[in-house]
């Protein structure tokens, strides 16, 4: 299967077929194609948590206003974004690309400064803004890899993010649920899979220059 036929198949699943995990194997794939998600800066302010046990996914139905597929799902992707970047979190990013690049920090230090100049921005709704569009990338890049998967997703933000934040005990101050994914295989009586794509035309979507 194409990417074109993986993307066209793909579907917001309301229910999953809850007899059928995802294999492990699977799922680290599909985990790692959100790890080599391009961020801003490469500075990655997020992180992911996975859900998989049954109690955990029970505890977390009543923080979604449709949770069909929270119950039924094989694993449940919650991304959490940082809500500020500080100076250490940056000593350890530099430290990061030191080790693995085998340079001196030395030797990145205007890259360092064009970082501080941008996270040090005093407005922290601009910087969890920015974090929270990081996130979404990392989204796309596991929804669009879960379709080459054969894995089906539902991207799911309807959720009580207060609710959702106190069960997963989010230091709030630091970061915050931004955009969950459920992960598992269509139910065969899902009726959503039969549905016509609706998409905008083509000249309303793409104008070339
Ligand atoms: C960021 C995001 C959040 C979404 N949140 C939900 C949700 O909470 N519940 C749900 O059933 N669908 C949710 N959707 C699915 C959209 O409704 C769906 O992608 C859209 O209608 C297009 O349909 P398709 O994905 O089946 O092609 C979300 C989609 C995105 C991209």
């Amino acid at each position: 299967m194409n990417y074109l036929e993986a993307l066209q198949k793909r579907y917001s699943v309301k229910k999953f077929d809850s007899t059928k995990k995802v294999d492990s194997e699977v799922l680290t794939r599909i985990l790692q194609a959100g790890k080599l998600s391009a961020s801003s800066l490469g500075l990655q302010p997020y992180r992911l948590l996975i859900i998989e046990s049954t109690e955990m996914k029970q505890k977390l139905i009543s923080a979604y206003h449709n949770p069909s597929q929270i119950s039924t799902c094989s694993h449940l992707v919650v991304l959490i974004s940082k809500k500020n970047i500080d100076e250490r979190y940056v000593d350890g990013y530099f430290r990061h690309i030191s080790e693995v690049r085998e340079v001196g920090i030395e030797s990145l230090s205007l890259f360092r400064k064009n970082i501080d100049g941008y996270t040090q921005n005093p407005n922290q709704q601009a910087i969890e803004s920015w974090a929270e569009k990081q996130s979404y990338i990392v989204l796309g890049n596991l929804m669009f890899a879960a379709a080459l998967e054969q894995v089906d997703t539902c991207p799911m933000e309807g959720f009580k993010k207060k609710e959702i934040e106190e069960i997963l005990e989010i230091d709030t101050d630091k970061e915050g649920v931004t955009v969950t994914l459920a992960l598992g295989y269509r139910a065969e009586d899902d009726a959503f899979q039969h549905l016509k794509k609706v998409r905008k035309p083509e000249e309303k979507l793409f104008k070339f220059i």
